[in-house]
């Protein structure tokens, strides 16, 4: 597509404020007192998590990771890979998973058998939004933020090739696939 496309508001930044107010007081209730380890998926989840964490009131510790990039296109590419790991040790903790959108579910289908297989105390995912048109792998979503129709999401620390990040409400732009 030629230009940049506009971005649409699907969310506004109050919807989205009120959300992740919702999703702190979840996970609040479930992780006080047990120093979970929050591991952000980089790089979309940044912005999210920056506010999640500021509504925890409990010690916890912040680690992120980075797997093999979503690229322009709207196809997930078939080989996952981990591109900069983690220095935490995962084993014994309370991991949660902090990632900004679960679309086909294969990302995060892999993020969450490698990290099962360091054997962490639990695991769960926590995800922004979530786009159940496009799954190919179930997956089970523990704190859900928004689901999304089958659009291109932007804004919010969402990109769209590097674009679109520092947009404050949940957008969607049309583009080609
Ligand atoms: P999945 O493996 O297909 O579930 O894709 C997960 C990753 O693809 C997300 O963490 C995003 O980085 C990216 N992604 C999927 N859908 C969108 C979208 O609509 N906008 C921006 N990035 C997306």
């Amino acid at each position: 597509m030629n230009g940049q496309p506009k971005p649409h508001i699907l969310f506004t930044r109050e919807e989205v404020e009120a959300t992740v107010n919702r999703l702190a007081a979840e996970v609040r209730r479930d992780y006080q007192g047990k120093h979970p380890l929050l591991i952000g998926i980089l790089k979309g989840s940044f912005v999210f998590m920056a506010d999640l964490i500021r509504l925890l009131d409990f010690p916890l510790e912040v680690e992120f990771i980075t797997l093999s990039s979503y690229g322009r296109g709207r196809s997930t590419p078939g080989g996952i890979k981990v591109v900069k790991g983690l220095r935490a040790e995962v084993k014994g903790r309370d991991v949660l998973i902090i990632e900004d959108i679960v679309d086909t579910g294969l990302t995060i289908s892999f993020l969450l058998d490698y990290l099962g297989k360091k054997k962490p105390a639990s695991l769960r995912l926590c995800a922004l939004t979530d786009k159940p048109s496009r799954r190919q792998v179930p997956v089970t979503i523990d704190y859900l933020g928004f689901t999304v129709p089958n659009k291109f999401i932007v804004g919010y620390g969402i990109d769209w090739d590097e674009r679109f990040r520092y947009l404050p409400d949940i957008c969607f732009v049309e583009v080609e696939d």
